[in-house]
């Protein structure tokens, strides 16, 4: 029996989609626990890429059950958008896919106001994927969300949204002068969505509970990265949800001693999309290549994503609040052209020297990083499979990252598809 925890460990789209097409296989229940449709997680089968937006990645896998925890925000036009894209692909989510009535839902007024509150910004933006992330989980902790439970009492639901929608019509009156939305419409749409959400709902606190009961492995898939979670990400540039390995316990209700392992993602150098402190930021003309090489545009926004040197104190950070144990390092072919490679260890400002990941958003804003040298190994990896088979210069890099970050690599990906996969400890994949 295992219970694994699979976490981005930076910014987020550091190949968590592979990782769990690949945990997949072994694995009997794959979980969502947070964020919501903001997420891009890309799964190359080889003949043809799927982009998950708000069903596991392992939903691929036939025999595979998938949930979607109470921690995540349900966008149900989006849901079942990726339900038909899915089953025209040949993916039949039916009788394996299941939605926690405790879920918060996405509504059209917590996107509008998402895109309204990014234009007001202007220069001071986060960046958001505008899916109404950020509006949804604010009004869970201020008690004006409505649940999939919710939803699925009509009464219930009636008398909330009516309540919900004068509170959020004032809003855009008042404050972006936007005309209001109208309950007899939205009344309508979700009536609709009731009846087709209906055989996804589950208590999935139980479902999971008894899956461990009956020795199922369950994998819980993480969106976005640790330095993008509200509490340890890099505040206020960071997404409304705790997308460290604390949010898979409160974002499922699953017993914490069930966990039996918590495993972390890395990209072999670093990627960040939307704004906010970037330290080890590449020049130019680095930032190009690498941005044509790594495909480094967003798959939920097609946003450039902006690429820098592989930065161990934002890895050690994420090692330090998840308690990670294992690492999966990606995309290492990436920099298959590089003459010389470096990596962040440390930042300085004003004189003083931080060795571990500041909170401070001024610190992160202004300090230069002390970085090391490594030669670069100037040859393909894309079709290497073992370890000893990669370039001296290659495995020297890793083992240095394994020694900054403090925990053994288990693998090592060379390209995007399932085979450019190398298990070095044979611990994983
Ligand atoms: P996620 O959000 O963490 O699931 O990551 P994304 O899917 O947003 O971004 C990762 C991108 O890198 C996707 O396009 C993957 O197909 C691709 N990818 C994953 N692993 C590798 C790799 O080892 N090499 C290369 N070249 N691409 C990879
Ligand atoms: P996956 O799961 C990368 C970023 C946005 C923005 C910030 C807040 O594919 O790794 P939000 O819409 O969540 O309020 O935006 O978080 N962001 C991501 N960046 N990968 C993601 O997901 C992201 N989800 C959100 O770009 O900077
Ligand atoms: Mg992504």
């Amino acid at each position: 029996m295992s219970n694994v925890i699979l976490i981005g460990a930076q910014w987020g789209d550091e190949g968590k989609g592979k990782m769990i097409d690949l945990l997949a296989r072994t694995s009997h229940y794959i979980v969502r626990f947070q964020g919501g449709n903001n997420a891009g997680h890309t799964v190359d089968i080889g003949s043809e890429k799927f982009i998950l937006h708000h069903i596991p990645s392992g939903i691929l896998h036939p025999r595979t059950k998938c949930v979607l925890g109470n921690g995540v925000v349900l966008d149900l036009e989006a849901f079942f958008d990726e339900i038909k894209m899915l089953s025209k692909r040949g993916v039949s989510v039916r009788g394996r896919l299941f939605v926690s009535e405790r879920a918060h839902i996405i509504f059209p007024y917590h996107r509008l106001i998402d895109q309204l509150k990014e234009e007001r910004k202007g220069g001071h933006k986060i960046g958001t994927t505008k899916k109404g992330i950020g509006p949804c989980y604010a009004d869970k902790a201020n008690r004006l969300g409505i649940r999939v439970c919710d939803l699925m009492n009509r009464r219930v639901f009636d008398e909330r949204l009516e309540r919900v929608l004068k509170e959020k019509n004032l809003i855009l009156k008042k404050i972006f002068n936007h005309r209001p939305f109208s309950f007899n419409d939205m009344h309508r749409t979700y009536a609709k969505y009731r009846n087709r959400l209906a055989p996804y709902v589950r208590n999935t606190s139980l479902l999971l509970d008894q899956a461990d009961r009956q020795k199922k492995h369950i994998l819980f898939e993480g969106a976005q990265g640790t330095l993008l979670d509200v509490d340890h990400g890099t505040y206020p540039f960071v997404t409304s949800s705790n997308a460290s390995a604390g949010g898979a316990i409160a974002g499922t209700g699953i017993d914490p001693s069930k966990i039996t392992e918590v495993i972390g993602v890395v990209k072999a150098y670093t990627t960040r999309v939307g704004e906010g402190p970037f330290p080890t930021l590449f020049p130019p003309g680095l930032l190009r290549h690498i941005q044509e090489r790594g495909e480094e545009f967003g798959a939920t926004t097609g946003r450039p994503r902006r690429c820098g040197w592989f930065d161990a104190l934002v890895a050690r950070h994420s090692v330090l609040v998840n308690g990670l144990k294992k690492m999966a390092v990606m995309k290492l072919d990436v920099l298959d052209e590089l003459p010389k490679i470096k990596i962040g260890v440390a930042y300085r400002l004003r004189g003083k020297r931080y060795n571990s990941f500041p909170a401070d958003s001024e610190v992160l804003e202004h300090a230069e990083p002390v970085y090391e040298e490594w030669p670069g190994w100037q040859k393909p990896t894309s079709s290497i499979r073992r370890w000893r088979d990669l370039p001296i210069q290659a495995r020297r890099y890793l083992k240095r990252l394994e020694v900054l970050m403090g925990v053994p690599i288990s693998v090592v990906s060379v390209g995007s598809k399932r085979s450019q996969t190398i298990s070095v400890d044979g611990s994983l994949v």
